[in-house]
């Protein structure tokens, strides 16, 4: 049997990409331990998304390597990586269990009990013959993450999932995928633009500016992580502050150069 407990080992050398004349990202080095959590920050279209699209293959880089679990990677579908957007993308015309069924392949049995199993651990087995058009927007996002994590992912890729969500559901839902990936020790790539959610999940937080990675520190704390805490409030602080220092800094280079 094939264990459920293995993380993906991801490495990124000297990652570039560019669209037609526009460099995105300027060379991404990165390396990223099997099972373990990383959430990267940063301002809207320094290129994240694309970071994560060309780690699932759904882009090619301009120049550099992907290496997963040590062997390159050529831009193609992996199916032990899954990814989950802020748009939980169901299909409409399916019930609940149908979209989840959608991630795995296999057996209709071993299909249908892998299904139910992992709705179960979303809380939603009681919503299995649904119309997705019934539920939140939260418990959709609750179907999305059982359908990407129905095939028992080695890697999990969350581009903003928690984006759209309210406050409390917000909540709920990280600590659901904690408490996922703790059971299934998958390596998670966490993209959001809310640095307590990268503090309340992930052992490392990455910033990227200007295509690159300009921050990239460890976040010492147990889980779970009480937002109240004083260990909390000063890691989110120190995040916050090299956040918005370089943005002064790059408003006050604009400004200056207007002003000539
Ligand atoms: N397919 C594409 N074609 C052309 N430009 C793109 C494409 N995808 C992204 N970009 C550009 O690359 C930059 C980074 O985009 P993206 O990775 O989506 O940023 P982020 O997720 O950090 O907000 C943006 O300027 C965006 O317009
Ligand atoms: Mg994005």
């Amino acid at each position: 049997m094939v264990s459920e407990l293995d993380g993906m080992h991801l490495k990124l050398e000297g990652l570039r990409k560019s669209f037609g004349t526009k460099p995105v990202l300027q060379g991404i080095d990165l390396d990223i331990k099997p099972g373990e959590f990383v959430a990267i920050v940063g301002r809207s279209g320094c290129g994240k998304s694309t970071l994560l699209r060309l780690i699932a293959g759904l882009d090619t880089p301009s120049s550099g390597s992907i290496f997963l679990n040590g062997k390159q990677s050529y831009g193609r579908i992996n199916p032990t990586i899954r990814m989950m957007f802020q748009d939980p993308r169901l299909l409409p015309w399916q019930k609940v269990l149908a979209n989840v069924e959608l991630g795995l392949l296999g057996s209709k049995v071993f299909v249908r009990q892998n299904a139910l199993q992992v709705l179960r651990a979303v809380g939603l087995e009681d919503r299995a013959n649904d119309w997705p058009a019934v539920l939140s927007g939260g418990q959709r996002q609750r179907v999305a993450l059982a359908r990407a994590l129905v095939n028992k992912p080695s890697l999990l890729l969350l581009d903003e999932p928690l984006g759209a969500l309210d406050a409390l559901t917000r909540i709920e839902m990280q600590e659901l995928i904690e408490g996922l990936w703790q059971k299934q020790q998958f390596t998670s790539l966490l993209i959001t633009h809310d640095v307590e959610e990268a503090v309340v999940l992930a052992d490392r937080v990455i910033l990227i500016e200007a295509g690159q990675i300009t921050m990239n520190i460890s976040v010492p704390l147990s889980r779970p992580r009480a937002k109240g805490d004083p260990m909390f409030i000063q890691t989110v602080e120190q995040i916050l502050q090299r956040v918005m220092g370089r943005q002064e800094n790059f408003n006050e280079a604009r400004e200056a150069r207007l002003l000539v």
